[in-house]
């Protein structure tokens, strides 16, 4: 008899398991904080449209692709690239490197989540709809880092019990008590009406239309590029693509999962809960700050403009902002669990390490970085001016050199690699191993040859200023 002296490779229990748990780590801050922000601000029901089409097409494309290398290698990022083709191995090192990237202002935006659903659960919510609360929290030295330490740990505890205890477990938990929640905000937000600081009243509906209903009349050409990279780099960001998640999650998913069914179902959750964040988030601002309010709100969305929502909602407004941050703070910790997982994994399959020793290595390489990021806002503040225009602190330079460079550049590789080198074969016969027919197989064939690395190209370029199509 051969024993083998392998360790056996974690996996997940089912399709079920697998899905919930790429479904939470694809549903997280980009679809509840970032999606809701770009949609208003490129005029709702537009943004809506492009973002649907290129998540059938492209998102699925990515997903597919890092799903179907993941189980076919049965290896991490760090190691699967190398597993496909000897000469792609560099690309598992920047697959790696992404995710340890994320992780720490991951956990630093975790953290505030956090502080302000402490804030609500202890009755200070008043405070919060102070414009000037967070920028207070943020200078603040301390209580960033306690509240980035507090989120770090839970993410690393689910970590270290594995795969299937850990990860599968708190997905199956908290992932249908997060639609719930979003349903339940969703419907509440539909049925606010108010007369707002400028006099007008709005109703929920009002503003529903406003997102759904295109704003075509003042639609110009630039106005719909802008759109279109906006939802490009936000259906990449939301779909947890080139992140190396999916490749990590998939080397733990069994042979016999009908893969089809599981990426639509991921797909088709990621988007759905995209939207409801819409209807939820949207219609309120829209109620108590009109259209101009609404479309100025940016990034300062979640901190800034829903603590001055909900403290117009009077006394209901602490009850739902409770019930808000505990649903974000799921969505948060359902991703930034597989973030850190993406890591794990890669530096248990190259060194042999134990589970445990890689959590503690990548918990204490996040809370260095992720510490460095929260004193960028007070001790070491600086401002930076990046190659697209914006001008950035130590979390928007970590965001723009893994979101905007290092993944469209590790997706090209990948595009490259299956589409052309191993031909989209590879990926196909994975898909269609456990019997099942790849029913947009011609559509894939097609994407990840031609438009993906070329669409990719354009998105970066246009990050390092070297191309503008606006
Ligand atoms: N996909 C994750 C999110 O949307 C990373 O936040």
């Amino acid at each position: 008899m051969v024993i083998s002296m392998e360790k056996k490779r974690n996996s997940f229990g089912g399709s079920i398991g697998f899905v919930l748990a790429a479904a939470g780590s694809a549903v997280g801050l980009g679809n509840l904080w970032r999606f809701p922000y770009l949609a208003a601000k490129d005029g709702g029901g537009l943004f809506l449209v492009v973002y649907i089409i290129l998540v059938l097409t492209f998102g699925f494309t990515l997903l597919t692709t890092e799903i179907a290398i993941g189980r076919r290698t049965k290896q991490s990022p760090l190691t699967a690239y190398k597993a496909v083709n000897k000469k792609s191995g560099f690309l598992g090192y920047l697959a790696a490197i992404i995710p340890m990237m994320i992780l720490p202002y991951y956990c630093v935006i975790g953290g505030w989540v956090t502080k302000y659903l402490v804030v609500y659960c202890t009755g200070a919510g008043t405070a919060a709809a102070d414009t000037s609360y967070f920028t207070g929290f943020l200078s603040g030295i301390t209580q960033p880092i306690v509240f980035l330490c507090i989120f770090l740990a839970l993410c690393a505890v689910i970590v270290a019990r594995g795969v299937d205890k850990g990860i599968e477990r708190m997905s199956k938990f908290l992932m249908p008590v997060l639609l719930l929640l979003i349903l339940v905000i969703s419907v509440f937000s539909l049925t606010i009406k108010s007369e707002g600081a400028d006099g007008v009243v709005r109703s929920g509906f009002d503003g529903l239309k406003v997102y759904l209903i295109p704003d075509l009349n003042s639609l110009t050409f630039s106005k719909l590029v802008i759109t279109v990279v906006d939802a490009m780099g936000q259906m990449f960001y939301s779909l947890s693509v080139a992140m190396g998640i999916m490749i990590a999650y998939g080397s733990y998913v069994p042979d016999d999962a009908n893969l089809v069914k599981s990426i639509n179902q991921i797909e088709l959750f990621d988007t759905v809960v995209a939207f409801l964040a819409g209807v939820m988030i949207i219609p309120s601002v829209f109620v108590f700050m009109g259209r101009e309010g609404m479309e100025a709100s940016g990034p300062g969305l979640m901190f800034v403009s829903l603590p001055q929502v909900f403290h117009s909602m009077g006394k209901a407004g602490t009850f739902v902002a409770i019930l808000f941050f505990a649903m974000v703070l799921f969505a948060a910790l359902t991703s930034a669990v597989s973030i850190m997982e993406a890591v794990v994994s890669s530096v248990i399959d190259k060194f042999g390490f134990s589970r445990i020793k890689a959590v503690i290595i990548e918990t204490v390489i996040a809370l260095g970085v992720g510490i460095v990021v929260c004193i960028g806002y007070n001790l070491m503040y600086f401002e930076f001016k990046l190659p697209n225009g914006t001008i950035a602190q130590m979390l928007d330079i970590l965001d723009y050199i893994s979101n905007y460079c290092l993944m469209p550049i590790v997706s090209i590789g990948t595009c490259i690699l299956i589409g052309w080198i191993m031909k989209p074969d590879y990926v196909i016969d994975e898909v269609e191993k456990s019997g099942v027919k790849f029913s947009r197989r011609t559509l894939y064939i097609i994407m990840i040859r031609f438009v993906a690395p070329a669409m990719l190209m354009v998105l970066l370029l246009q990050a390092l200023g070297l191309f503008s199509l606006k």
